[in-house]
């Protein structure tokens, strides 16, 4: 079934729709990328092509290649064009509101058919798929970030999804190569209920200044064999969505072992978000 999907949609082209959006088409996928505007799909359009202009220079892809994946990708500001998608990831901002907007006009505009999967990291797939009118074809498809990189897929069931909507979810993760794990809905699914407290402690010992940031990122990675330390994942993921993850992870089990940083609320309200903002825990750019 999955090799017959003519048209993969993707709705939002931030860091991870844009990734995902690439994964899609280097496997084959022809993709048509949907932003809410002309600047935001010429800032989607920035990220595919930095992401494999990066694999072409290193010899991981040929120029054809390049250009072939490239071909695949189609970019547009109308959610119209999805009237012909097979299958739909939505990677928008985790607000309530927009997920909202953006469900309603894909129920609306897909064919009846057509699985709406969901990249949200703290809002409730259940709700999500409350919104439309074809809950059993709703599934979270949660990818982590670098997208193009990282090989983990969550494939997030709820109490609504049809069994075999998940199982299309996970022939899907697997046909773009990746490992899909089946999860239930909850706050922080498996990965993010792991994770995301971890970097909460991280950003605890710094605003104590147990350590500098470097020390506490030496400590994780040089002593824990991470790939990266807490404070430079938390730079690389977003501070925002840390905090909006330990806020649902809160908001669900209330135990103080939820309960989000200080300095990680007030980073986000000052608008350190991490490497997208230019500053968080360290400077970029
Ligand atoms: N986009 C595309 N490719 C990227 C990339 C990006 N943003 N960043 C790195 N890469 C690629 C590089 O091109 C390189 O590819 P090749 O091996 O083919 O040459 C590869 O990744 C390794 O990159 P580097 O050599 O530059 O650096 P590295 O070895 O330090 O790896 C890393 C970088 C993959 C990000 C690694 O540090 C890592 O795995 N970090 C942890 C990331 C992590 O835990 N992510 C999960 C966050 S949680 C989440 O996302 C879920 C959520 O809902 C919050």
């Amino acid at each position: 079934m999955v090799q017959e999907f003519n048209k993969v949609g993707v709705v939002g082209l931030g860091t991870m729709g844009a990734g995902i959006a690439e994964v899609f088409a280097r496997a084959g996928f022809s993709v048509t990328g949907v932003e809410i505007d002309t600047d935001a799909v010429e800032r989607g359009r920035g990220h595919i092509a930095a992401s494999l202009g990066r694999a072409r220079d290193k010899g991981k892809i040929t120029q054809e290649e390049h250009d072939t994946i490239l071909a695949r990708i189609a970019l547009t500001t109308d959610r119209e064009d999805l009237g012909d998608a097979d299958f739909v990831v939505e990677a928008v901002p985790e607000r309530p509101d927009i997920k909202r907007d953006v469900f309603t006009d894909l129920d609306r505009i897909c064919p009846p058919g057509t699985i709406l999967a969901t990249n949200t990291s703290s809002l409730s797939v259940t709700e999500i798929a409350a919104l439309t009118d074809r809950p059993g074809l709703v599934v979270g498809l949660h990818f982590f970030n670098p997208a193009p990189v990282m090989k983990l897929v969550e494939v997030v069931s709820t109490p609504s999804t049809d069994p075999g909507t998940a199982a299309v979810a996970e022939e899907v993760a697997k046909r773009i190569g990746k490992t899909p794990v089946s999860v239930g809905d909850r706050a922080g699914f498996v990965a993010n209920a792991l994770l995301v407290p971890y970097i909460n402690d991280a950003v605890s010992l710094y605003g104590r200044r147990l350590a500098s940031r470097e020390e506490i990122d030496a400590a994780a990675s040089e002593g824990a064999g991470l790939p990266m330390g807490p404070l430079t994942l938390a730079d690389l993921v977003g501070l925002d969505v840390c905090l909006a993850v330990m806020d649902v992870l809160w908001e669900e089990f209330r135990t103080p072992r939820y309960a989000a940083a200080p300095l990680l609320r007030r980073m986000v309200t000052a608008g350190m978000l991490g490497r997208k903002s230019g500053r968080g825990f360290y400077p970029y750019g």
